[in-house]
């Protein structure tokens, strides 16, 4: 099974909109169909979604636009919220669920998590599910046991086919944001774990298209490690997405 690797850029609480407009235009400037077996995905913040997927539709982009978090609500009383339908409707194909920043300062858990995945899917919308141990349960040597919960409970319902469509991101903690990334073969490991979860839970046939990503510190400088990795189908960039240049060629490694 050949799955299309992705690249997909988490801007996290970067770019005012005249800042994430001139960075979606250079992201589309710099693609050129060397790229098109890759997928290419930017994550601006919410009140970014409307100019720059504006700009992709106006330059008729292969790149797809995620965001960074839904509430699992279709509409109602809930100050702030986002729902699954208004992302849909602005053009989101993707969104990033349960990165460990929401986990750790917006107090997102497994079981919140597994309800927005429902609510995107019921949305037509797909999850990038984000998953990874701190640095004390790593040295504990708990990683995997730890890993394979959180994916347990974020799958929590799902069907076989859904599972088959999902992306899922493990970014270890201690490597986000510090310039220290796990080893490939470390990281490759986590993510055969994950794979090997899903086909537990549902079938090999679902664990082989899954897409697994990696992030943490990916950057154009270490990313050739990464690739020949048989379980990592690409990379969720946080620091390096937020450079025209510096994603493009995250993607071309992946081309
Ligand atoms: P960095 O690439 O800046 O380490 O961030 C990774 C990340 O958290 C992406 O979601």
């Amino acid at each position: 099974m050949t799955r299309i690797p992705m690249i997909a850029g988490n801007w996290k609480m970067n770019k005012t909109t005249s800042e994430a407009v001139s960075l979606s235009q250079d992201i589309s400037y710099g693609y050129d169909s060397s790229l098109d077996d890759v997928e290419l995905v930017i994550c601006p913040p919410f009140i970014d979604l409307k100019s720059v997927s504006t700009v992709l539709s106006f330059d008729k982009s292969r790149i797809a636009l995620g965001a960074q978090d839904v509430f699992w609500e279709r509409s109602g009383a809930f100050t702030g919220e986002i729902s699954p339908g208004m992302l849909k409707e602005v053009g989101c194909r993707y969104c990033i669920i349960g990165h460990s920043e929401r986990r750790e300062h917006f107090f997102e858990t497994n079981e919140t998590v597994n309800l927005k995945v429902h609510a995107l899917l019921n949305e037509g919308i797909t999850p990038i599910i984000c998953c990874g141990e701190d640095l004390a349960t790593r040295e504990a040597g708990e990683t995997l046991p730890f890993v394979i919960s959180q994916i347990k409970a974020a799958l929590e319902g799902l069907n076989e086919k859904q599972a088959a469509d999902l992306v899922i991101a493990y970014e270890p903690i201690w490597a986000i944001g510090t310039g220290r990334t796990a080893t490939p073969e470390a990281a490759d490991e986590v993510c055969a774990a994950i794979r090997q979860t899903v086909g537990d839970l549902f079938s090999d046939s679902a664990a082989q298209s899954l897409r697994v990503l990696y992030g943490g510190s990916m950057k154009p400088e270490n990313v050739s490690l990464f690739v020949p990795m048989p379980n990592i189908d690409g990379g969720l960039i946080g620091g390096a997405a937020l450079e025209a240049r510096s994603f493009i060629d995250l993607a071309k490694a992946f081309a």
